[in-house]
């Protein structure tokens, strides 16, 4: 009997897309859908990247390529990474990948050993604990509770560390929580990996996408550099998902091994989106900031109308582009009121237990839809929080 390698049946697949499908059924049969279900800026890449590309391609630049990235896009990302974030990096320490979650899945298939335990947050991206899982190793959560303003539990981490933990991974700012884990949450971290010698993956695609303070990375803290692999890319903060586009910064023997996986498997990254790329991190007409104020926007207006539709509650994120509601008082499964949305309201939002058994009582909402949308978007939900409205009432 031909079958299937048993680690594929160790994975999972990712909640948002089921939404999506389902909302484009309803689009079809002729329903107005508002989509706030996927995690896709509507935003596209700043005009001179596009040039950038075209160019690239138009020069003949589609040909094979530096298996780890182009020279001078790893030393784009070292000086980037220096001005955004104040980290020295040196360009041999990057390695260039199509996408954020390759970048992510080579670090991991480095890094980690059958039976191996590795930290990750609950909620949090689906695929750290799939991807652990396919790796034969045991993934285990810590939470990002409201009682503990969705910040990691710095004495349950520690509790959960054991002789066979390897590795943490975490996501600042967080999705689906929005969380940027505290300048305390870092320290903590950072002192739990350097006494028990762990590995520490740092993804850092919503980086940039903050609404107060200057960003940290673990990575900058004392002893850091050593046991961390830093994960960041295009998709987000340049509005790059199709590109696929993204990195690790690790090092030298992390990235050695890294690109030994990439000559066994993809080979290269295509060069001439690492052309647009380069382009894409000089930023000559202020893209980013741009997108990011409008994100800005979008969130105040936003979390403030999700406050009032009944039984919905919802902290302001403080990075990232989700919000994240507990629906707890409308006395509903997160998946009902999922339900109720899209099929009677015409909008698209996820069931946070896709992000984990920590996101039972909430739903994520993207903001990566226009202003006059998001407010389309909130009418709709106060109308048919008519069906939970009397559960509210009675607390
Ligand atoms: C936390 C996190 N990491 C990684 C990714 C994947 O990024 P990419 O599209 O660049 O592979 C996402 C995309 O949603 C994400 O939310």
């Amino acid at each position: 009997m031909t079958r299937i390698a048993s680690r594929v049946s160790q994975l999972n697949g990712e909640g948002a897309l089921a939404v999506y499908s389902r909302a484009k059924q309803l689009e079809r049969a002729g329903r107005s859908v508002i989509h706030l279900e996927l995690g896709e800026p509507d935003f596209h890449p700043a005009a001179p990247t596009v040039d950038s590309l075209r160019n690239a391609v138009a020069a003949g630049r589609d040909r094979y390529c530096a298996t780890r990235g182009l020279p001078a896009l790893r030393e784009a990302i070292a000086a980037y990474l220096k001005r955004t974030r104040r980290l020295d990096v040196a360009a041999e320490q990057v390695l260039v990948a199509p996408g954020c979650k390759m970048a992510l899945s080579l670090a991991m298939m480095a890094l980690i050993e059958p039976g191996d335990e590795v930290l990750f947050p609950d909620p949090g991206f689906p695929i750290y604990p799939s991807f652990t899982r396919g790796l034969g190793a045991t993934a285990v959560p810590f939470g990002l509770e409201e009682k503990n303003q969705l910040q990691p539990d710095l004495d349950q981490i520690a509790a959960k560390i054991t002789p066979r933990t390897s590795v943490i991974i975490f996501n600042s700012p967080n999705n689906p929580t929005g969380t940027v884990f505290s300048a305390r949450a870092l320290e903590k971290i950072a002192e739990v990996a350097r006494k028990h010698d762990l590995w520490v993956i740092s993804d850092e695609i919503y980086a940039r996408i903050l609404f107060a303070g200057e960003y940290q990375s673990i990575r900058g803290l004392p002893g850091m550099a050593e046991r961390t692999v830093i994960i960041d890319g295009f998709s987000k903060s340049f509005a790059m998902t199709g590109w696929r586009l993204g990195y690790a910064v690790a090092p030298v023997h992390v990235i050695d091994a890294m690109d030994l996986l990439v000559l066994n498997t993809f080979t290269c990254t295509a060069e001439f989106t690492q052309m647009g790329a380069i382009e894409a991190l000089r930023d000559s007409t202020g893209a980013v900031e741009a997108m990011v104020e409008e994100y800005r926007k979008r969130r105040e207006l936003f979390v403030a109308g999700l406050n009032r539709i009944p039984g919905f509650r919802c902290q302001a994120p403080q990075g990232a582009f989700y919000a994240w509601v507990n629906i707890e008082e409308t006395g509903l499964s997160a998946e009902e009121v999922q339900a109720i949305l899209l099929e009677e309201g015409g909008v698209a939002g996820i069931a946070g237990a896709a992000f984990g058994p920590g996101g039972k009582n909430y739903l994520r909402f993207s903001l990566v839809s226009a202003r006059n949308l998001l407010e389309d978007a909130l009418e709709r939900m106060q109308r048919v929080s008519l069906h939970w409205r009397a559960a509210v009432s009675q607390q």
